[in-house]
């Protein structure tokens, strides 16, 4: 609507390495497509390659070294502390590779979400590509879900299919699923950033207040073409 000025939402997003996801909110939000401001970016790896996309985009940058602290509770607490130094609304899991603590992941209870290259529940966990051809799916995905102590076990709400091809390997795979999850975290963000999506008290996922029986799913579904 013309004239009306939009709420954004402020975001951290945390990252581990290349940092393609966050080049894609990144890019979103300046095609004026998310009304978020990403406040800043906190890696735990000095050498993540998403560091320099952060910094070249003029998004303050962090690294919390995890290597630099003795335990996962001493790393978690720097790093709750640093995240809550900016005042996020939400905070982002973008290839984010540590496994956090519950009084971590509480914190932020229905405030951090992540994003994970399979058709949640299907698939939890590492290689989900090569899982998934061994198994002999014909279709894989990427969803993005909320928190919880659980790893790759929150509630799911969104998510995006893509056909897997008869000569795929993990490798063709993982690119092709990753092009779609370009398209779909930006969406998931605009869907919370928008209140759209939420958690409710029960901790079920909500689109418009109504909880979801399931993920919805990215369109156009591509798996199907419809
Ligand atoms: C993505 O495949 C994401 O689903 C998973 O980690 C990968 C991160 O890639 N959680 P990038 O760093 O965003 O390029």
């Amino acid at each position: 609507m013309a004239g009306a000025a939009q709420q954004t939402l402020p975001i951290v997003v945390l990252i581990s390495g290349r940092g393609s996801n966050l080049e894609a909110i990144i890019e979103a939000t300046r095609r004026g497509e998310l009304p978020v401001d990403i406040c800043a970016v906190i890696s735990n790896r000095p050498d993540a390659a998403g560091i320099e996309i952060s910094r070249q985009a003029g998004i303050e940058t962090v690294v919390v070294d995890h290597a630099c602290y003795s335990d996962r509770a001493r790393f978690d607490a720097t790093l709750q502390t640093t995240i809550d130094s900016f005042n996020p609304g939400l905070v982002v899991l973008a290839g984010f590779m540590r496994i956090l603590t519950p009084g971590f992941v509480n914190h932020y209870h229905g405030r951090m979400i992540n994003i994970h290259p399979s058709l949640l529940p299907e698939f939890p966990g590492l290689n989900t590509h090569q899982r998934a051809l061994d198994a002999g799916k014909r279709v894989a995905g990427a969803t993005v879900h909320f928190v919880t102590a659980e790893t790759d076990g929150g509630p799911a709400f969104l998510q995006v299919r893509v056909a897997i091809q008869e000569n795929d390997t993990a490798e063709t795979l993982a690119a092709r699923v990753l092009q779609h999850e370009h398209r779909l975290y930006p969406e998931a963000i605009r869907q919370v950033a928008g209140g759209r999506i939420a958690l409710d008290e029960q901790g079920r996922a909500t689109l418009d207040g109504i909880p979801l029986e399931t993920a919805s799913l990215l369109e156009p579904d591509v798996a199907t073409g419809t």
